[in-house]
């Protein structure tokens, strides 16, 4: 059938009529709000790169959290930013540290808020890369044990949910080896799967200041070009154990965020990043584009390309709205 017996828009005809048939439907159930946690007290300090996201120390995240938890935020992703930085990035595993703290804090104060913890090196390193150095490069097999302290610490501290953000391979089993070993079974993890070497991480680099001093990190992120390596990659985390997987960055990847929806039907994760954030902010800062339509926009092309859930820097903003 086509013109005239076929006409499209008789179903668009008025904003009821386009809400009974619409296909897909933004929930706030379904956002991650991400926050950069920094040592001390009473600090909301705003991130220069990322126009209305700020440091907060733990007591101030308590606070933002709980907005967010009452506005229909259901979970949340920290990353921290250290006191000390050294050659292995011990911090990361410090029972003591920022996002540990964080973690016990937000459960305590907040039990039905789900915490999830970044696992990751690069803020606590001194040369800002993922895992540990040798010979000029990330080595991979010996940064496992690395990870897998980290993501243990994080379940001591109570976190629900561990996401592994650093691209070695076969981390997903260390981690998953390491949970089990130490009680944690229970611990959901949602895995970076399919994370590509993205000038879009730009703004989060300075927020976490975890910048590479040297290099670059091409060598475990994957390269922008592949599509038939993201579905590699995500069933190597999901034969490894991952519960839920992730594709980042968000709109410039939303082709192998359907084709990893679709090839694998398992609960997938989209990361809108800081520099699709940013860039957001920025055009709508100079009045060249209407901010809220974009936001909402966007985030219902992740839906409609199969995310089950959203990491978004505009999680607590727009929750209340949905
Ligand atoms: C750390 C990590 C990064 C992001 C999340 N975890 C940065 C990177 O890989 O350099 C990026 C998040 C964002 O840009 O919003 N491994
Ligand atoms: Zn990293």
């Amino acid at each position: 059938m086509s013109f005239p017996i076929d006409r499209p828009r008789r179903l668009r005809r008025t904003e009821r009529f386009r809400a009974l048939v619409r296909e897909t439907r933004l929930s706030a159930d379904d956002l991650v709000q991400p926050y950069f946690v920094v040592p001390g007290e009473g600090v909301k300090k705003a991130i220069p790169s990322m126009p209305g996201q700020y440091h907060l120390s733990v007591d101030r995240l308590e606070d933002e959290a709980g907005k967010a938890f009452d506005a229909g935020v259901p979970a949340v992703i920290l990353f921290g930013l250290p006191s000390y930085k050294d050659e292995i990035g011990s911090a990361a595993w410090d029972d003591e540290a920022e996002v540990q703290r964080a973690i016990r804090a937000l459960k305590k104060q907040l039990p039905d808020l789900l915490v999830i913890s970044d696992v990751c090196l690069c803020e606590y390193t001194s040369h800002g890369h993922c895992g540990r150095i040798a010979g000029g490069d990330v080595d991979n097999d010996t940064t496992l044990e690395l990870l897998a302290r980290t993501a243990v610490s994080h379940a001591r501290a109570g976190a629900d949910i561990v996401a592994p953000s650093d691209m070695m391979d076969g981390r997903v089993r260390a981690i998953r080896e390491a949970l089990d070993r130490n009680g944690f079974s229970h611990i959901a993890i949602l895995a970076y799967a399919v994370k590509y070497a993205s000038a879009y991480y730009g703004p989060f680099r300075d927020a976490a200041e975890s910048a590479p001093r040297f290099g670059d990190r091409r060598s475990y992120q994957m390269d922008p070009a592949n599509v038939l390596e993201a579905l590699r990659e995500a069933e190597l985390d999901i034969a490894e154990g991952a519960d839920m997987i992730m594709v980042k960055p968000g709109v410039a990847y939303l082709d192998v965020l359907a084709r990893v929806k679709q090839t694998f039907n398992r609960v997938t994760a989209a990361y809108q990043v800081s520099g699709e954030y940013s860039m957001i902010q920025a055009a709508a800062a100079n009045g060249w584009i209407d901010r809220d339509r974009v936001v909402l926009e966007t985030l219902t092309g992740f839906k409609r390309a199969g995310a089950d859930l959203i990491l978004t820097y505009f999680a607590a903003e727009f929750a209340g709205r949905l």
